[in-house]
């Protein structure tokens, strides 16, 4: 753990929220922007006409108002955020801003496609939807190759990637995770699948798919793979016939709607959620000590 006060914090939350019944968050997941730099063919949010782009004033409030909930884990979520600027500010100020009010850690979600060298973000998520010519399919040519070489650069030692896998990407499963394994960039690959949000329906993978994707990244896992997902956690997406504990983060959006849990029950897509987190929070619920572990690796 990077940061010695969440030793004390962690495990305080979990006595409150699991034998107390407290439901508050522990991670924030704020967009501060939706003008992005691709139109991936999976994302319903750059097709909105007017761009916004929320100034540092509404950031510094919206991480407060996180911070008083309980939440001490903070991912900037976009459009893509490395594009946020507000006169002579850039990411890393809000990256800052945070650590000031108390977060213990921040993350930064990328498509990578530009330089993100210097980032003082705890840890990257970049997302990777297949090697080559699948992810170039879903998020347009030459941007594989763009992240390859961002990613290199950086040379970030936090820095995962995360992979949602569709109807177009599910063959390049097994070699995303070699790739992921290969690259001395990546630490671990996260496994997500496409939820079904409006306008993206037919990206949905049927079940039996699903079912045996789980199946591959399992025996892989158990092979040694950098594979961030749990065993636990990956049960539980077959069939999601779990109970959703989805108010461990909550979600600030852009035009500043504040969900407390995840913006999927609002949209009613949960029966057919992809985001392995609901899978994981399940499994820490109950205290699967496989994903505890994988969290804890997680945080560094
Ligand atoms: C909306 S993007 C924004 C951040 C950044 N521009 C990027 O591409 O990583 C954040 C993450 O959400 C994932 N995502 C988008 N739509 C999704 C969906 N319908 N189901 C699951 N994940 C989705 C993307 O693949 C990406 O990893």
């Amino acid at each position: 753990m990077k940061n010695h006060k969440s030793l004390i914090y962690l495990p305080l939350w979990f006595f409150q929220t699991r034998f107390l019944g407290k439901k508050k968050p522990l991670q924030t997941v704020l967009f501060i922007n939706d003008n992005c730099n691709l139109k991936c063919k999976h994302c319903v949010i750059y097709a909105r006409s007017t761009p916004i782009i929320k100034n540092y004033k509404q950031i510094r409030q919206e991480l407060e108002y996180s911070y008083r909930l309980g939440s001490r884990f903070v991912d900037f979520e976009g459009g893509e955020p490395t594009l946020w600027r507000e006169g002579n500010r850039d990411l890393n100020s809000l990256i800052r801003l945070a650590k000031e009010i108390g977060f213990f850690s921040t993350t930064i979600t990328t498509n990578a496609q530009r330089s993100f060298t210097g980032s003082e973000a705890d840890s990257i998520w970049v997302s990777l939807d297949g090697t080559g010519k699948y992810h170039n399919e879903i998020r347009g040519e030459g941007t594989f190759e763009r992240l390859e070489a961002n990613i290199a650069t950086a040379n970030h030692l936090e820095l995962s990637v995360n992979m949602v896998v569709n109807t177009l990407n599910y063959p390049a499963v097994e070699q995303t995770i070699e790739y992921a394994k290969n690259n001395p960039h990546i630490k671990l690959i996260s496994i997500n699948f496409h939820t079904p949000f409006e306008g993206s329906e037919e990206l949905f993978l049927d079940w039996d798919k699903r079912r045996e994707i789980i199946d591959l990244v399992i025996a892989k896992k158990k092979a040694g793979y950098p594979i961030m997902n749990s065993v636990s956690g990956l049960k539980r997406m077959k069939a999601l016939n779990f109970k959703k504990q989805c108010w461990v983060t909550n979600f600030i959006m852009v035009d500043g709607t504040r969900y407390a849990e995840c913006q999927g029950k609002t949209a009613g897509v949960c029966n057919r959620c992809g985001f392995a987190m609901s899978g994981e929070m399940n499994a820490v619920f109950n205290l699967r000590p496989d994903t505890i572990f994988a969290g804890m690796s997680l945080r560094g």
